[in-house]
């Protein structure tokens, strides 16, 4: 478990008691219970994950993938920004890819997430690759994927991130 001041939250494994949680927090967060990148589905309800809670109330999900030697971050939200939740998450994420056995975690992001792109950079993962176009073919999959984000931006673009563990 991690804590954090000022804010007081943990960060515990998902059980399969959450399935119903997650798929109904995802759903609300990215349109549809499912994610599409890299031209394939993930059903984070079905992924192993941790949950961030303060007092028993979740206030951030994360959920990974593991293949190979490889663990893929497939969700990672946040529902109190800038108090150290998506951190601990993804650290715990990290700790997670290392037991298991994992040299790398990736994660694939959007053009127009430009915070993500930060938040990311700043905790040692870098780009290696970026598909032109990827988010126009994932919304063929799940036609739920907005065509802009709450700014007006364009979303066209995947752009993948990897961190050496
Ligand atoms: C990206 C995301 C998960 C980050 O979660 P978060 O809880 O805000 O993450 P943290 O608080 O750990 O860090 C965010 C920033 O706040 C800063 N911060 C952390 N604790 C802080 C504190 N106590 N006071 C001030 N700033 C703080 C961090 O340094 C970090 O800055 P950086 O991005 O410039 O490195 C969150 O913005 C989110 O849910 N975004 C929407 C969903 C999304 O895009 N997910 C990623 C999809 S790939």
């Amino acid at each position: 478990m991690y804590s954090n001041n000022p804010v007081d939250f943990e960060i515990i494994p998902l059980s399969a008691a959450h399935r119903s949680w997650v798929r109904e927090f995802i759903t609300t967060r990215w349109g549809a219970p499912e994610i599409v990148v890299h031209d394939e589905r993930f059903l984070p309800e079905t992924l192993p994950g941790c949950l961030a809670v303060i007092a028993a109330v979740p206030a951030g999900l994360i959920t990974w993938n593991i293949i190979g030697d490889t663990c893929e971050i497939i969700s990672l939200d946040s529902l109190q920004p800038h108090r150290g939740i998506g951190s601990a998450l993804l650290a715990a994420a990290e700790t997670a890819a290392r037991s298991a056995g994992c040299k790398t975690c990736c994660l694939v992001t959007t053009n127009d997430n430009i915070q993500a792109q930060r938040f990311y950079t700043n905790r040692g993962y870098y780009v290696t690759h970026i598909d032109l176009g990827a988010v126009n073919r994932a919304r063929i999959l799940k036609p739920a994927i907005p065509f802009v984000n709450g700014e007006g931006v364009p979303i066209t673009d995947e752009i993948t991130f990897v961190k050496t563990l």
